[in-house]
C-alpha cells in the first residue's frame, strides 16, 4: 500500500516517513509539495530531503489558484484578528492538490505532519475526509514532540539539518509569512528585527502608487496590468521596502488555544486597504454596514479552511453583487510603515460634490438645506422622551 504525505522536508514531515512504514504498515510513501509561493530554498530542501530518504517527490504548482483565492479575500476585506489569512487560505488549496496526486497514484492513505494543537490538521482533514483514503496524522496520533523527533531523527540518521529544530517555525507563501515558536511564544517578549524578512524597518522614505480595481479585483499598478501572482509578488517587494504589513497578534485558534503570532504581509495590507478605500466610496451606508458582517463570516470560514461550503458560496454571492461597482482607482501612500489611502475615484462613487459642499445652497435639484429642519426636530425624539421619564420616576 502507498501513502501520499504532505511534505516540506522539515523535521515533522521527515520523521513521518519511517513512521508511516513502521507504525502504519505502508510499503511506499510518496512526498507531495505544493507551490503556493514559498521561497525557492524550500523546494530545494524538500527535494534534497526526499532524495536522501529515497522518496518520489511530486511538486504541484498551485500559485495561480492560491493567488485567485487571496484576491477573493481582498474583496471580502478578510482578516482574522488582524491576520490576513495567508496560511489559512493556503491549506485547502494544498490539501486538494495532494488529494489529486494521492488519487492519481492509487494511494490508500494520505498523511500530514501537523500538530494536534493547531489549526492545520483541521483544514487539511476537512478536505481529505471527503475521500475514502485512510487519513493519518502521525505527529498527533503518536503524541510526538519536537524533542522526541530530533532524537529519533538522530538515531535513524534521517536527513534533517542539525540545529534546524531550534529555529523559529516559519510558514511562507504569497500572501503572508508567519513566524512562531521559541521565545516568541511568550506574549510579553518583544521580538527583534531578525524575525522579519519581507518588511524592512520603516524609514522616512515615502512613495505613492495607484491601484486600479475592476469589480473588486486589483488589475493594475500605476496603470500597468499585472497578473495576480505578479501583482502580489511586486507589492510584497515594494510595500515591504517601506516596512508595510507587520502584525503581532494574539490569535485564538480553532481549538481555543490563544497563541502569539507574528506575521508580515506587505501586499495583503496594501491591497486590503486600497480595496476597502474604494468600497467606502461606492457602497451605500447600508451596504457597508451589512457587508462588515458578511466579511467577518467570510474571514471566520477562511480561517477555518472551510472555503467551499454553502455559507461561503452565499457570502461570495453577496460580495460579488456589491463588488460589481467596486471599479476605480485608489492612491496609496507608503509612509511610516503604513499603506494609507490618500485618494480614490470611481464612476460609481456615491458622492456628489454639489450635495456635500458647504458652498452650495441646494442639496440636489429639489432638496434644500431648509428641508432638514423637520428631520432635526425629530432627531433624538426617543432619547429626550426616555430621559424625561427616567428623571420623573427618580423624583417620585
Ligand atoms: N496561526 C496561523 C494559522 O493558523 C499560522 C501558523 C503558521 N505556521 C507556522 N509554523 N508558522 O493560520
Ligand atoms: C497550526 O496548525 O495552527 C500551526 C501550528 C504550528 O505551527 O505547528
Amino acid at each position: 500500500d502507498t501513502v501520499a504525505l504532505a511534505f516540506s522536508g522539515g523535521l515533522d514531515t521527515t520523521v513521518c516517513v519511517p513512521l508511516l512504514k513502521e507504525e502504519y504498515g505502508y510499503d511506499e510513501v510518496i512526498a507531495v509539495t505544493v507551490d503556493v509561493g514559498q521561497p525557492d530554498a524550500e523546494f530545494t530542501e524538500a527535494e534534497e530531503t526526499a532524495d536522501a530518504l529515497g522518496l518520489d517527490i511530486h511538486v504541484i504548482d498551485a500559485k495561480d489558484e492560491f493567488a485567485a483565492l487571496a484576491l477573493d479575500a481582498v474583496r471580502a476585506n478578510a482578516t482574522y484578528q488582524g491576520y490576513p489569512l495567508g496560511t489559512a487560505l493556503a491549506r485547502p488549496v494544498i490539501a486538494k492538490a495532494i488529494l489529486s496526486v494521492a488519487e492519481a497514484e492509487g494511494c490508500t492513505g494520505i498523511a500530514h505532519g501537523c500538530t494536534g494543537k493547531g489549526n492545520d490538521q483541521l483544514r487539511f482533514e476537512a478536505v481529505w475526509r471527503d475521500s475514502d483514503l485512510e487519513v493519518i496524522a502521525p505527529v498527533r496520533e503518536l503524541g510526538l514532540t519536537r524533542e522526541w523527533e530530533q532524537e529519533y531523527a538522530a538515531e535513524r540518521d534521517l536527513p534533517v539539518e542539525a540545529g534546524k529544530g531550534g529555529d523559529y517555525s516559519i510558514d511562507t507563501n504569497l500572501w503572508s509569512r508567519s513566524v512562531e515558536g521559541k521565545e516568541l511564544e511568550e506574549p510579553s517578549f518583544v521580538p527583534g528585527e531578525d524575525i522579519y524578512e519581507w518588511a524592512e524597518p520603516p524609514s522616512a522614505a515615502t512613495e505613492e502608487i495607484e491601484l486600479t480595481f475592476e469589480k473588486g479585483y486589483p488589475v493594475a499598478l500605476n496603470g500597468e496590468e499585472y497578473d495576480d501572482v505578479e501583482l502580489i509578488e511586486t507589492l510584497n517587494e515594494l510595500a515591504g521596502s517601506y516596512g508595510v504589513g507587520r502584525t503581532d497578534v494574539m490569535e485564538d485558534r480553532m481549538l481555543g488555544l490563544k497563541v502569539r503570532e507574528n506575521y508580515e504581509h506587505p501586499a495583503a495590507t496594501t491591497l486590503l486597504n486600497a480595496h476597502q478605500g474604494l468600497e467606502d466610496l461606492v457602497l451605500t451606508k447600508e451596504e457597508r454596514s451589512f457587508k462588515t458582517q458578511v466579511d467577518n463570516q467570510w474571514a471566520e470560514k477562511g480561517y477555518q479552511g472551510l472555503i467551499d461550503g454553502p455559507l461561503m458560496k452565499a457570502l461570495d454571492a453577496f460580495i460579488a453583487t456589491t463588488n460589481e461597482r467596486v471599479t476605480g482607482t485608489v492612491t496609496i501612500r507608503f509612509e511610516g510603515g503604513q499603506a494609507r489611502v490618500v485618494g480614490r475615484e470611481s464612476p460609481y462613487a456615491v458622492y456628489s460634490a454639489e450635495a456635500a459642499s458647504f458652498n452650495t445652497e441646494a442639496v440636489t435639484g429639489s432638496i434644500e438645506q431648509a428641508d432638514a429642519t423637520g428631520v432635526a426636530k425629530y432627531h433624538g425624539f426617543q432619547e429626550r422622551l426616555a430621559n424625561r421619564r427616567i428623571a420623573a420616576a427618580n423624583k417620585e
